[in-house]
């Protein structure tokens, strides 16, 4: 396979075995352009790229424009407090908008599941889900995998466990149909309040006793807890929280020696993780970002800069 189905990526559920180990294999050749001294490739010359988010990014905004800038594309940001959006402005006349401008792909972050898609039927640029609600967030959780297939050697068979607000989280759904789709195992710990029952029939472990599901974990994918997203009572409070699903000095005993510490970032350190795991050798959260910037450079390829083919990569 050399070529996406879709020209869209809006989230992994159905994205195939093949298109995974496509994206993952196109990016190691996209962080090899980090290691040159000029860090430019001319493979979406021509092509324009927009940022349009309409929730708040540091890695995701970030690493896009960077990925952009490295293959050369013109690249817009736009957000929703510095935009029409703000007079009233629907998003589907957004779009369109950028359409006219010649927008060949638009990468959007909106707080409505499905909203990406929405936008994709309605505008002919291919549109790039940064994360739709809780729904998905698939190139987080495209990097995850590139992190763990790049230090693990491999994602098949492995156990994967993911830890914390698996309710609110697109980064969880995403890694979840990814990671399911690759041959991995997978683990869910939370509150009980805070698991989605349906996981189950996908195939998903699930437990409520962090303790329980660190047994054998190869990886422990840490989330955030999504303040913002919760509605009152979930879980008695943070601090509970903490004690019983956060990952701190207690649960040390409990890890793999060579267990692969992710977090997708933003953390709230003392909540879900604490410094002395954040800053363990066996965490890799920098090492992710560095990750988003490769992954969201073979999209780019993957999506827009086939065209180019001759000058690819050189
Ligand atoms: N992981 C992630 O999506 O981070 P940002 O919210 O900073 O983009």
């Amino acid at each position: 396979m050399s070529s996406l189905k879709s020209k869209h990526m809006l989230g992994l559920d159905g994205v195939t075995r093949e298109e995974i180990s496509l994206i993952l294999k196109t990016a190691e050749a996209m962080k090899e352009i980090f290691t040159r001294k000029v860090k430019k490739v001319p493979t979406l010359t021509g092509k324009t790229v927009v940022n349009l988010f309409y929730e708040p990014s540091t890695r995701t905004r970030a690493s896009f424009e960077l990925a952009g800038k490295m293959l050369s594309a013109n690249m817009m940001n736009l957000s929703s407090s510095s935009s029409s959006v703000v007079k009233g402005e629907s998003l589907i006349d957004t779009g369109k908008t950028l359409e006219a401008m010649g927008a060949d792909i638009i990468i959007m972050r909106h707080s409505a599941q499905g909203s990406c898609k929405l936008l994709s039927q309605h505008v002919k640029a291919s549109i790039i889900n940064a994360g739709d609600g809780n729904h998905e967030h698939p190139t987080q959780a495209l990097l995850d995998m590139f992190t763990i297939k790049e230090k693990k050697g491999q994602i098949e068979g492995l156990t994967v466990l993911i830890v914390g607000d698996i309710l609110h989280s697109r980064v969880a759904r995403s890694n979840i149909f990814g990671l399911l789709t690759m041959g991995a195992k997978v683990r869910v710990v939370g509150p009980a309040t805070l698991i989605p029952v349906e996981y189950k029939k996908l195939g998903v472990e699930v437990f409520y006793t962090l303790e329980d599901a660190l047994q054998g974990a190869d990886v422990v994918n840490i989330l955030r807890i999504q303040r913002e997203r919760q509605k009152k009572g979930m879980f008695p409070s943070i601090r509970e929280f903490h004690r019983f699903y956060g990952m701190n000095e207690r649960i040390i005993p409990y890890l793999k020696d060579d267990v692969l510490i992710l977090h997708p970032g933003p953390m709230n350190q003392g909540v879900e993780i604490d410094p002395i795991i954040a800053l363990d050798d066996r965490a890799v959260i920098e090492e992710q970002v560095t990750n988003g910037v490769a992954t969201r450079m073979a999209l780019f390829y993957l999506l827009a800069g086939r065209g180019n083919q001759n000058e690819d990569l050189n």
